[in-house]
């Protein structure tokens, strides 16, 4: 069987080759599959944006491309629009702006699939995308069975989600509804950079479409685009610390930002912790930390998957030695 390289399909741009590829169009089309290569192992694929692959993938990667945006229902407040996987998620969020739908225009501009968005409860600009899904459809890998998940069963947390979870591996989403406003949108521009930026354009009240157009230039500003320069977001997930810790960190660096989330616990950028380990004056050839985000990860050239994931283990190592804190992952590494 010929090898197929990966790099035309992830976002950090690594070359990797995977034993077999099948792209996959509808439901149907999944069940097929899986009834084929029973129980093989198997990667399933969206965009490419939130993986790392260290090494070959030496078993079939399924890329799941199916399309279609449909409303399903609505009424003079609310609409529901029931969206393939497939589909890319801005042109998705372009869509609903133009056609006045509110909810998920903080959302702009965040690279990969609707497939994905919520396996990792994709968030930004203080909203995430558990706030508007209805529901999340598709299949279970061992017997091919269809399931609806209601919001309230894909237990939903920061950056995660039933599906990044329990059912990991388990089960491939094929179809995500969304419960959207027609009118009264519920604008929040509370995110400190956004508020900033509404400010300094002497924007008052904000429709949908100037929220999803300051945003969108916030994340061009601050985040590298990945068509030019390899990277997957966010390498690393906000850590939760309690008030002991915070307050130790606090004494020695009086400038950290900090979020109350309840009860004693605070989450703290790790962006914020890798700058101050250094790591953006860290000049390498191959792979390094952006430089208006150090929690971006970016290829630099032709760094190859075990090189970047080297790099994100010395940087939390480096985090671990320095704050005591433990740096989790958000993206999935292969
Ligand atoms: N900061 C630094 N140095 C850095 C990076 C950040 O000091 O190198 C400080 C900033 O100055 C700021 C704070 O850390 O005060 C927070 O930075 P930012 O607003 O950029 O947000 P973040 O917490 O680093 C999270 C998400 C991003 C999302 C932004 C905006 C996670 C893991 N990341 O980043 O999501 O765009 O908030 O909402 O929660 C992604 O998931 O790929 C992603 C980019």
């Amino acid at each position: 069987m010929k090898k197929i390289s990966l790099r035309p399909y992830n976002s950090f741009g690594v070359d990797a080759y995977a034993k077999d590829f099948v792209s996959v169009e509808s439901e149907k089309e999944i069940v097929e599959f899986l009834e084929k290569n029973k129980s093989k192992s198997l990667l399933i694929l969206g965009g490419g944006t939130n993986i790392l692959f260290k090494k070959d993938v030496d078993y079939p990667v399924l890329k799941i491309d199916i399309k279609g945006i449909e409303i399903i229902n609505e009424d003079d407040n609310e609409v529901l629009i029931s969206v393939g996987a497939g589909e890319n998620w801005n042109e998705l969020v372009w869509w609903c702006i133009e056609n006045d739908f509110g909810g998920i225009e903080n959302l702009v501009s965040i690279p990969g699939n609707v497939g994905s968005a919520p396996i990792q409860n994709i968030g930004a600009y203080g909203k995430e995308i558990s706030e508007v899904i209805e529901n999340c459809r598709g299949v279970f890998r061992d017997n091919c069975s269809l399931k609806i998940f209601k919001n309230e069963e894909c237990n939903f947390s920061y950056r995660s989600s039933i599906f990044k979870e329990d059912l990991k591996n388990k089960f491939i989403i094929t179809n995500v509804t969304l419960r959207l406003t027609k009118k009264n949108h519920k604008i929040n521009s509370e995110y400190y950079s956004l508020k900033n930026d509404l400010e300094e354009n002497g924007i008052k009240n904000p429709t949908i479409k100037r929220i999803a157009q300051s945003v969108s230039n916030i994340r061009k500003e601050k985040l590298p685009d990945y068509e030019k320069i390899g990277n997957a977001g966010s390498f690393f997930k906000n850590p939760i610390i309690d008030k002991f810790k915070l307050k130790k960190i606090k004494s020695l660096y009086p400038d950290i930002i900090s979020y109350n989330i309840g009860k004693s616990n605070y989450k703290i950028p790790a962006g914020w912790l890798i700058e101050k380990c250094g790591f953006k004056d860290i000049k390498q050839k191959k792979v390094s930390v952006y430089e208006k985000q150090a929690l971006v990860i970016i290829n630099l050239g032709d760094a190859k998957g075990i090189d970047i994931y080297a790099f994100s283990q010395k940087i939390k190592e480096t985090v671990r030695e320095k704050f005591d804190i433990l740096l989790e992952e958000e993206v999935n590494i292969i």
